[in-house]
């Protein structure tokens, strides 16, 4: 089966001026355990939406092995990163029990992300009709969040060996790069030579991706004025 190629786009991530803006915050957010708990709690809820999503697109009809494992995997990724978060938020008393937006860095704004690529490639895809189009959407969604997944994830590790921080990513991305080798496989037979939406959709989740790390920056300002404010007069500065 010929495979349609994503790993162009995760190159053209890694080389987009974003790939420095989330180096910059990653180094603002990993020395600080309390922020990092939310952070990672913030990962873990888009792991889990994935998983959501998934659930309800995927029809019994169409499902097999890969598709049961994909399920697992994002699933699997959810708990990892929730397991993290957690041990973060033990150890600076952050709350991240749930994924609320206060127990999350722009949790929100992640979650919204991702409906409105789903949004996106659902209006790329109008023409298909009911399981087509669901089948379709999904494969869409999954190569942009994936592409993305393959530009963000190695990143992050790389911040945190930088920073010695007690975990390590890189399983993760492991399973992202078989996502993305699936999908590739997968969106030629579905979305056909003319790759229909698939520009479209990669080039929504760019903005989509700016706007959510516009979000953390500035989730990452609020926190640090707060904890400015809390701090007492005779505290030594800390970064
Ligand atoms: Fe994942
Ligand atoms: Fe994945």
């Amino acid at each position: 089966m010929d495979a349609l190629s994503l790993k162009p786009y995760v190159d053209a991530r890694a080389r987009h001026p974003d790939a420095r803006r989330l180096e910059a915050m990653l180094d603002r957010i990993i020395p600080r355990p309390g922020l990092h708990a939310r952070f990672v709690n913030t990962l873990a809820r888009l792991e889990y939406v994935g998983v959501r999503k998934m659930l309800k697109s995927r029809r019994a009809e169409r499902l097999d092995l890969d598709g049961l494992q994909h399920l697992l995997d994002e699933a699997v990724h959810a708990l990892r990163l929730k397991k993290a978060a957690v041990a973060l938020g033990a150890a600076s008393a952050a709350g991240v029990t749930t994924f609320a937006d206060a127990e999350t860095l722009a949790g929100d704004a992640g979650e919204a992300y991702f409906q409105a690529l789903d949004r996106r490639a659902e209006s790329a895809l109008a023409a298909l009709d009911g399981a087509e189009r669901a089948e379709a959407n999904y494969l869409l969604t999954s190569a942009a969040i994936e592409v993305r997944a393959q530009a963000f994830y190695p990143i992050y590790e790389q911040r945190l060996r930088a920073h010695g921080a007690p975990f390590s990513v890189s399983a993760i991305t492991k399973d992202e790069d078989r996502h993305l080798e699936e999908m590739s496989q997968r969106l030629h037979v579905v979305l056909g030579p003319e790759r229909r939406g698939l520009q479209a959709v990669l080039a929504e989740e760019e903005v989509l991706y700016g706007r959510f790390l516009t979000a953390a920056e500035i989730a990452i300002g609020a926190a640090s004025a707060r904890a400015d404010s809390t701090a007492p007069a005779t505290a030594p500065a800390t970064t």
